[in-house]
């Protein structure tokens, strides 16, 4: 299993050292969440706030961005260091267009549902993107409560991308720990986001590597 710890829930006081603890991990990538307080409740980080990880992190940072208009962001968020750049779904009239201008920007392009957001209206679009998210809580905050129905999510999404023939990979995010991920696990998902179960763990190292053998 492909880990992607969640940077909100680190300590924005000791980032350099939060990112030098994820080089060190098991950590595949590194989960950066962009909140707007228009797409989601909450403001969270930019891209000072990006580029400033991006000097110290060895790891691949996976971009989500939770913001109305993420397609006149690209080019700044490949300034920032991204190598995936994902945008929801739910803010994109014309995400065929955003997609393909990721990809010219030469990041890894990615799309993202929410909960209320079936996998059906990614028909398509599933065979154009390198990953899939599919958000297991409401996004806006960390440390919230899995939401069970993500499982059939990730079933469908599976059958879907086999369907189409798409090589994309099947992420999600939200309320993530060992039992969550057992089950998403076996569900058939590539890539977990963990934020509050790995910086609230005593052995975040420890942590990421459990998650990584599941
Ligand atoms: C929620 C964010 C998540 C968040 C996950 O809006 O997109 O990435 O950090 O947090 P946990 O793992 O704490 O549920
Ligand atoms: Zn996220």
């Amino acid at each position: 299993m492909l880990i992607s710890p969640s940077l909100l829930s680190a300590d924005f006081g000791n980032i350099q050292r939060d990112v030098e603890m994820l080089n060190a991990s098991a950590a595949d990538m590194i989960h950066l969440d962009v909140m707007d307080g228009v797409f989601v409740p909450n403001i969270s980080f930019g891209f000072p706030v990006i580029k400033a990880v991006q000097k110290h992190a060895t790891k691949p940072l996976d971009v989500h961005l939770m913001i109305v208009e993420p397609q006149k962001y690209v080019s700044q968020v490949r300034d920032c260091g991204a190598d995936i750049m994902n945008v929801h779904y739910e803010v994109c009239p014309h995400l065929h267009r955003t997609i393909q201008q990721i990809k010219q920007a030469g990041m890894k392009a990615a799309v993202t549902i929410n909960p209320a957001t079936p996998v059906s209206l990614l028909e398509d679009i599933v065979a154009d993107v390198d990953m899939v998210l599919l958000m297991s809580v409401n996004p806006g905050f960390g440390g919230q409560k899995f939401i069970p129905g993500t499982i059939k999510k990730v079933k469908q999404l599976r059958e879907l991308i086999s369907a189409s023939g798409s090589s994309a990979k099947i992420q999600v995010d939200g309320g993530v720990n060992m039992e969550t991920g057992a089950q998403l696990a076996q569900a058939g998902a590539d890539i977990l986001v963990a934020g509050n179960f790995v910086f609230s763990s005593p052995d975040p190292i420890a942590t990421i590597q459990e998650l990584h053998n599941l």
